[in-house]
């Protein structure tokens, strides 16, 4: 009985560590390190070219959306900026957590939005990936500097936002995100788009990024950024660059072409920032996740050893 009560003890005191970790939050974290591990691997399909995404004319797709409610029927906007199918992994990753792209989108200002309500019309585009045409994954808007409540705010008095899309389907699996960003008017002025607001909003989203002011006319389509932005203690580095021959330079098919677009210029200047995202620090706990180390085989052998010594004892 003595020997049983000691082994008992010993059992607890040996478990402890083991039990703690099952309630230990780093624990899941390690179990979703793990299924991320997995699931990456069985996302395996995911191919990327050197530029980062598939053009979605070369398979019938389209780089203007298809807004509702238009006039003439089937005006669209622009997908101005791509989030590069090379970024990091976890960038890639439609999520807040371990670095993921919402809390890439709050390291520049941008945010869900108000009270996760959605507002306004969805829209539909065709990246050209086998999907055909789908509503946008999300809307996103410029948060005032306040990740709480500031969307609210856009959504009321507007200001920038974008809608986007992944590039994932089965003809065309690059991972690439694709963003339709316009400056947007207030709800009152039902939600119109400020003159040359298509480039505008793009160019202001990279000076987000950059820090710096871009002059929109000066953009050309052999323009290059970069730029550092943290949150969560993730740090971004972005380099951007602008593209021509995806979108064209036009007014014809624009949503709100007969007000956007201003002294000459198109409502879509016919250029793209295609933004490489990589991830250059992490949070420390994220590298050092356990707060005990996991336990060793020796251990386990020892807990086995130790639960059979009762009935062996006895
Ligand atoms: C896409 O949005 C439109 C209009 O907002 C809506 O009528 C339609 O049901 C949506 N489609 C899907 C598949 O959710
Ligand atoms: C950041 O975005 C806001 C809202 O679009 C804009 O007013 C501001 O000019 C931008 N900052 C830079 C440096 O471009
Ligand atoms: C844009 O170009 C004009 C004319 O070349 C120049 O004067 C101006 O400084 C440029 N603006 C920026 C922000 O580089
Ligand atoms: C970021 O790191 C600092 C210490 O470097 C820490 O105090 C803070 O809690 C961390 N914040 C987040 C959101 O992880
Ligand atoms: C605007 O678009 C038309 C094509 O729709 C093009 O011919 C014209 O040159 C463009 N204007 C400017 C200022 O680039
Ligand atoms: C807007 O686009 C439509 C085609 O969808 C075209 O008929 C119309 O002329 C354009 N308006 C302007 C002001 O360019």
């Amino acid at each position: 009985m003595g020997s049983r009560m000691l082994s008992f003890t010993i059992i607890l005191l040996c478990t402890a560590p083991i039990l703690s970790y099952a309630v230990n939050p780093d624990w899941s974290a390690w179990e979703r390190s793990k299924w991320r591990r997995s699931s990456s691997s069985s996302s395996s399909t995911r191919n990327v070219p050197p530029e980062g995404y598939y053009s979605p004319l070369a398979a019938g797709g389209s780089m203007l959306t298809l807004a509702q409610n238009t006039w003439p029927v089937g005006q669209g906007e622009p997908l101005n900026a791509i989030i590069s199918g090379n970024s990091d992994e976890r960038v890639l990753q439609d999520k807040e957590e371990d670095g993921g792209l919402r809390n890439y989108f709050l390291s520049f200002g941008f945010a869900g939005e108000c009270l996760g309500q959605h507002v306004g019309d969805h829209q539909a585009a065709d990246l050209g990936d086998g999907r055909g045409f789908h509503n946008e994954t999300a809307v996103i808007r410029w948060n005032y500097g306040d990740p709480q409540l500031g969307t609210c705010k856009e959504t009321i008095q507007g200001g920038n936002h974008f809608r986007y899309w992944v590039q994932d389907g089965p003809s065309a699996n690059s991972g690439a995100i694709f963003m339709a960003t316009s400056y947007e008017k207030s709800l009152d002025e039902q939600h119109g788009i400020v003159q040359n607001g298509y480039n505008l909003g793009r160019d202001w989203l990279v000076g987000n990024i950059t820090g710096n002011f871009i002059d929109t006319p000066n953009v050309t389509d052999s323009t290059t950024f970069t730029g550092t932005t943290s949150w969560s203690n993730y740090t971004y580095q972005t380099d951007i660059k602008y593209v021509s021959g995806l979108l064209q330079n036009t007014n014809i098919g624009i949503n709100h072409n007969d007000s956007v677009s201003v002294n000459g210029m198109n409502a879509s200047d016919g250029l793209v920032a295609v933004l490489l995202v990589k991830i250059t620090e992490t949070p420390q706990q994220a590298s050092a996740s356990w707060t005990l180390s996991p336990p060793q085989f020796w251990q386990l052998q020892l807990l086995s050893l130790l639960f059979l010594s009762p009935l062996l004892l006895s």
